[in-house]
């Protein structure tokens, strides 16, 4: 049992690339199982913020092992520049980054494509970040995607039928130009010579390292309430961001998991489209956000803001068999004289217990009201150093939600984490 699983609580961008970073002090092998370049993870060390979108979070510690698995889908271009950015900065990355045979890769087309139906969407629009992450999984579940071992095997008969394919959807659909088979190809065969030596085939990898002794930590993206099948459909993203997508995004056997983390704010963001109980419309959001500095780290889209929603982090529990919580930017909470939290909803009269797979947007949330504590907490290094107020509010969370609280973080730092 030498598994940990991270995974986002509400709807993305809870702090996840923080804690990770914190985690893998102690750990072999961080991967990603889900997702693509529509993540934005920031991790600050030392002042200085670095952003990932592909690479697992964990790589600024120097023995790490990083590993993009099956499930994730890879944008070429963004991975690229991703290690040459690192080396940049003096990171070591070889023999340090590896990718599996079996993920799907992001092509131009998907990315144009995602930005034209979105714009013709009218008033259907998701919001995506226009990463090209739905086309391409939905390639995949048509089985005409490209992954990265057929970058080795009879490439050119698979890819010249998807672009074939594809050109008459931007042609007939988009009104667009086709695109350049030789181009895409080229590109691809350059792209094979880069990272030939890192790819893997990741069921054996991973069951021979936990053989060894080696610890693993599996990073999600996105959140629970963006998956697919939990989440707010059709205002999700397009894979599992929940544990099934742990495993089958790794080909790890639910046997090795130990630790599943849900990552949490002390608050909930949203950014895109879709229902939001909570949300802050007007100033109130607005001081939220900019107290937080609530911006999207892909997009630079701001965030929708609002109160902490206790029957969403009860979903994500039952979901994923939470362990624990980390609740994150506590210290952002720090200016309210009263902190609302949600602990129920009411749907046409009746009170509802659960996360509904319908109807969220006519839900309205039921608020027991918590003393704000009014007090810069971002330099403090113990739990018991925390003002009373605001130990209750950590402690009303835990007891709501009924999911152990792990750490709690008061800045974007490594050393801005307090253990309970
Ligand atoms: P992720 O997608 O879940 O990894 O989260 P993002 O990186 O998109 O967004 C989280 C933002 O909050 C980043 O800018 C982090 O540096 C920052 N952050 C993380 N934890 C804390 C915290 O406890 N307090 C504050 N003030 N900022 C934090
Ligand atoms: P991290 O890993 C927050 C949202 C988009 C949009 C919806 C679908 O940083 O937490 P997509 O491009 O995936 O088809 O967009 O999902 N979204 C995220 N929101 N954090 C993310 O990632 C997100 N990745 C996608 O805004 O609403
Ligand atoms: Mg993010």
């Amino acid at each position: 049992m030498s598994v940990t699983v991270v995974i986002g609580a509400q709807w993305g961008d809870e702090g996840k690339a923080k804690v990770i970073d914190y985690l893998s002090e102690k750990i072999d092998i961080i991967a990603r199982y889900q997702g693509g370049a529509n993540a934005g993870h920031t991790v600050v060390v030392d002042q200085k913020k670095f952003i990932f979108h592909l690479i697992p979070s964990g790589i600024l510690y120097p023995n790490t092992i990083c590993v993009i698995g099956n499930g994730v889908v890879v944008d070429p271009d963004v991975l690229i520049s991703e290690m040459e950015n690192l080396k940049k900065e003096n990171i070591q990355i070889e023999n340090r980054i590896f990718i599996s045979d079996a993920s799907h890769i992001v092509l131009p087309f998907h990315k144009i494509i995602d930005e034209h139906k979105e714009k013709q969407a009218e008033n259907h629009k998701i919001g995506t970040t226009k990463r090209g992450i739905g086309i391409c999984y939905a390639d995949k579940m048509l089985r005409i995607g490209i992954r990265i071992g057929d970058l080795f095997y009879q490439l050119e008969s698979k890819l010249s039928n998807l672009v074939n394919l594809k050109n008459k959807e931007l042609e007939l659909l988009y009104h667009l130009k086709p695109l350049d088979y030789e181009k895409i190809y080229i590109d691809l065969i350059d792209f094979r010579k880069k990272i030939e030596s890192m790819v893997i085939h990741t069921p054996s990898f991973f069951e021979a390292s936990i053989k060894q002794g080696k610890t693993v930590l599996l990073e999600g993206a996105q959140g629970t309430a963006l998956d697919i099948d939990h989440g707010t459909y059709p205002y999700v993203t397009s894979s599992n961001t929940t544990i099934g997508g742990a495993l089958s995004g790794t080909g790890i056997s639910y046997r090795h998991i130990e630790n599943v983390y849900g990552i949490c704010k002390a608050y909930v963001t949203r950014v895109g489209e879709g229902p939001f109980p909570t949300e802050l419309k007007g100033e109130e959001g607005n001081r939220l956000r900019e107290l937080g500095a609530e911006y999207g780290a892909t997009t630079g889209r701001p965030r929708r803001c609002g109160w902490f929603d206790v029957e969403l982090i009860k979903h994500s529990g039952r979901i994923n068999g939470l362990t624990g919580l980390v609740l994150t930017k506590v210290d952002v909470l720090s200016y309210f004289e009263t902190i609302p939290v949600c602990v129920g909803y009411e749907f046409f009269g009746k009170k509802i217990d659960y996360f509904p797979s319908y109807g969220l947007e006519d839900c309205i949330p039921i608020y027991e009201y918590l003393p704000g504590w009014k007090e810069d907490i971002s330099r403090i290094n113990r739990w018991s150093e925390l003002p009373k107020n605001c130990k209750t509010y950590i402690e009303k969370i835990q007891e709501w939600t009924n999911i152990p609280i792990k750490f709690v973080s008061i800045g974007p730092g490594r050393d801005q984490t307090l253990m309970l």
